[in-house]
């Protein structure tokens, strides 16, 4: 059976009918076309699907869209609202954080929240937040140079 869920995505107000069984990562992509969040594993494994949920950075193939009712959600499209990169999109590419790009989403989306929390996170820090970030092709070495250098564009001044 169908119901109504209401929330705001990347800053614009949303409302569907849709199975409660949903999950926030299908309603986002098959119902909104937000296709930038990806599915790695579908089990929570991988973060391939990350998103912000009310500030905080979550797996949307966790969360049945019920759940989400009501909430503010930030995907990887709303960090660059008019096509101008995020400082973080900036520095994966500069830093060649990215190979295939199908953690990237994920990877910057989480890496933004980390910095919200820890201006200037240490190489151990940034490490140890990605844990739940899963990439097969880069060995992690440049995605960590990349939100390092992310974290200084957004403000932050740790040296690494
Ligand atoms: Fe959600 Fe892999 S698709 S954690
Ligand atoms: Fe390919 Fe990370 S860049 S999985």
């Amino acid at each position: 059976m169908s119901a109504p869920v209401s929330m705001t995505v990347n800053g614009k107000k949303v409302t569907a009918t849709v199975e409660p069984r949903t999950l926030l990562v299908q309603f986002l992509r098959d119902h909104l076309g937000l296709t930038g969040t990806h599915v790695g594993c579908d089990t929570s494994q991988c973060g391939a699907c990350l998103v912000h949920v009310d500030g905080k950075s979550m797996k949307s193939c966790t969360l049945l869209v019920a759940q989400a009712d009501g909430a503010d959600i930030l995907t990887i499209e709303g960090l660059a609202p008019n096509g101008e990169l995020h400082p973080m999109q900036a520095a994966f590419r500069e830093h060649h954080g990215l190979q295939c790009g199908f953690c990237t989403p994920g990877m910057v989306m989480s890496a933004v929240d980390l910095v919200k929390q820890n201006p200037a996170p240490t190489e151990h820090e940034i490490r140890d937040w990605l844990e739940g970030n899963i990439c097969r092709c880069t060995g992690y070495h440049n995605i960590v140079k990349a939100v390092e250098a992310g974290a200084k564009a957004m403000g932050g001044s740790h040296a690494g």
